[in-house]
């Protein structure tokens, strides 16, 4: 893979017509964008039409969480939209992320779809030891991390949304193949309101397989030259996976 194909870059917008513009700035920048749910909420699969029509992939990062019958639908959907990659809450439980597996194989085989990839959600970065300790889950954020992570590899998921500080550690468990998808991702010392951040060469460096940027690229005043600046750092710091 290409340093470049390890990029995602977030839309996070509101309208179509601006998403359209960042799409034909920067697809030869990255190799996927995210749609999210501001984005998606807003305009609908025509922005996921619109990046497949101009040969980029898409992340669609709308979190399922629900009965496994719910899931499992919404991921043919999205199957059937042609993205790439999608994700679900591994806190929907393992017989969801089961079940929605091999019920997403099962159809696109039927319909002969590409299968997109689908990677899990475990704790969101917002949530801390006292808030778990609030909803009554009575451990730390790093073992719920580590055994959401363990429950989404059992049932067949193609990998994670991964915190840097978490990168080795999912590597390690899960293997190379296991997909780690990095956000809160800074290229300079401004943390903005991200709790756990990491730069993107750590990152890379520590095993994440896409890191995901937003603000920290989409607000520096020549965003192109950065993503270029930052290719180059990684194809010299060496990092095959
Ligand atoms: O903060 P920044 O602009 O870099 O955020 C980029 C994207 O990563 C946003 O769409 C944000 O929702 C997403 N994200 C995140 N932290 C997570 C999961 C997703 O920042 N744990």
């Amino acid at each position: 893979m290409s340093q470049k194909e390890k990029i995602i870059l977030a839309l996070d917008v509101e309208h179509f017509e601006e998403a359209q513009r960042i799409v034909m700035e920067f697809k030869d920048h990255v190799g996927m964008f995210k749609v999210g749910k501001q984005l998606f909420t807003h305009c609908g699969p025509k922005i996921v039409d619109f990046i497949n029509m101009k040969n980029s992939r898409v992340f669609l990062d709308l979190k399922y969480h629900d009965i496994p019958n719910t899931v499992s639908k919404a991921l043919i959907e999205a199957a059937k939209l042609g993205v790439d990659m999608v994700n679900i809450h591994a806190l929907g439980g393992f017989s969801m992320m089961r079940e929605a597996k091999i019920n997403l194989v099962n159809t696109i085989k039927k319909l002969n779809l590409p299968r997109p990839k689908v990677i899990a959600v475990t704790v969101l970065t917002s949530i801390d030891d006292s808030e778990l300790e609030r909803m009554g889950i009575d451990v730390p954020v790093s073992v719920l991390t580590r055994n959401l992570t363990l429950l989404a590899k059992e049932a067949g998921l193609d990998g994670v949304v991964a915190a840097g500080s978490d990168i080795e550690m999912i590597r390690g468990l899960c293997g190379k193949d296991f997909i780690i998808v990095t956000p809160g991702v800074r290229i300079d010392d401004k943390q903005g309101d991200q709790r756990r951040v990491i730069t993107p060469f750590e990152a890379i460096k520590k095993g994440a397989s896409y890191i995901v940027l937003g603000r920290t690229i989409m607000e520096n005043e020549n965003p192109k030259a950065k993503l270029e600046e930052l290719w180059r750092e990684l194809e010299n710091g060496n990092i095959n996976q």
